[in-house]
């Protein structure tokens, strides 16, 4: 079987490290926040080249929170994609403001900066760009408009652990970005997890204080906060994977590379991998307009995909707004029913690489199903 991603199999390539690190945690009788957290959101804000981390239970807490501090609230709205993990949206809801929709770009699949500018209005608050599958959004031009129309910038980084733009690395590119360390993604937990990373002292410090009851001190209760802590074996176990994080995205790439030389030129449509970009490949997306087929005979053939995501979120129903309909966002809808991601991990054998594409290869054309 190859997986999408295998997570017993990097567990078992640094499970002395990891081991060690959860004795460690057991044997301190600390188990929330304390100097495990502390110590790797220090690391994490230099990996991510920026002043500040703060850990915190989830991606999902740490967009929540990256918005409060931005002071988004009821009546504000926020520009987003529709076309995303459907949490970003969630979030934006959890705020009381209203998600704002533009469509993604083709080829990058990430927010489309040429519809920005018409999407703002005066009750814009922020513009939540998201780097989705680990390629980064096109930053300078959305930086640009948001600076023009003074709106703050949050990027969701969950997907995009040490990706760059322009040799920047995401996290430092808006003024809070927030990451997921959700166990499947580049860096992830053992449970759940999440971070915000910024160099903006004040909203270190929001957050800080938001995600732990809202307490300047224990008991006094300055903001009405949640209970969004770090647990300390996350912050031990991100601290000895972020170790090898550099040398895994390396991986990855590489990984990408031998895709795109062993994937077929014609049936399917391959991740481009933007020239301002270091895609760091959480997930490679490939297109194809046989997905159902192209599932099910990898499936057949012991290989797990994934479809990140067959439905835009201007479309489920949880999430229907008599602003939006079908046919809104035509970039968004047809990627959706298109998108289609292989197996990617550091892990993954060369040998693993050639069955996938082999499956692929044999299945273009099969079917009577059209490629692309
Ligand atoms: C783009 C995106 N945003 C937000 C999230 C939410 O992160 P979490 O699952 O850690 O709450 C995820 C993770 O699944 C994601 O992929």
């Amino acid at each position: 079987m190859i997986y999408l991603v295998d997570l017993q199999a990097q567990y078992l390539s640094i499970k002395s490290e990891i081991d060690r690190a959860i004795a460690r945690v057991l044997e301190s009788g600390q188990f929330i926040l304390g100097n495990e957290v502390a110590a790797f959101e220090e690391n994490f804000a230099a990996y991510c080249s920026a002043a500040h981390c703060v850990g915190l239970n989830s991606g999902t807490s740490a967009l929540h929170l990256a918005l409060l501090a931005a002071g988004v609230g009821p009546g504000d709205e926020v520009i987003t994609v529709p076309f995303t993990f459907v949490a970003t949206i969630a979030a934006i809801h959890y705020t009381g403001a209203t998600p704002v929709f533009v469509d993604i770009d083709p080829v990058s699949y990430t927010m489309d900066p040429d519809k920005l500018e018409r999407a703002i209005t005066a009750r814009t608050k922020a513009i939540l760009p998201v780097h989705l599958y680990g390629q980064p959004a096109e930053m300078d031009p959305i930086l640009g408009i948001a600076r023009g129309h003074s709106k703050i910038v949050i990027e969701d980084a969950a997907q995009a652990h040490g990706a760059e733009y322009k040799g920047r690395r995401v996290g430092s590119l808006g003024e809070i970005a927030c990451f997921s360390f959700y166990p499947g993604k580049n860096l992830g937990a053992y449970g759940e997890g999440g971070a915000i990373v910024t160099n903006n002292s004040e909203y270190d410090r929001i957050v800080r204080a938001l995600r732990d009851w809202g307490q300047s001190r224990r008991y006094y209760h300055n903001l009405r906060g949640f209970n969004y802590r770090m647990e300390a074996m996350q912050g031990a176990i991100l601290r000895v994977k972020l170790r090898h994080l550099e040398r895994w995205t390396e991986v990855r790439r590489y990984t990408a590379d031998l895709y795109r030389e062993v994937l077929p030129d014609a049936g399917i449509g391959l991740p481009a991998e933007m020239p301002y970009s270091r895609h760091v490949y959480h997930f490679f997306a490939v297109r194809t307009s046989g997905r159902d087929a192209m599932v099910r005979r990898l499936a057949d053939a012991g290989v797990q995909a994934g479809i990140h995501y067959p439905i835009p979120v201007h479309l489920q129903p949880a999430y229907t707004d008599a602003r939006y309909k079908e046919g809104d966002f035509p970039v968004s809808e047809q990627i959706a029913k298109e998108i289609l991601s292989l197996p990617i991990y550091p892990e993954m054998t060369r040998a693993q690489i050639d069955k996938v594409a082999g499956i692929i290869s044999s299945t273009a054309g099969a079917d009577g199903v059209l490629y692309k």
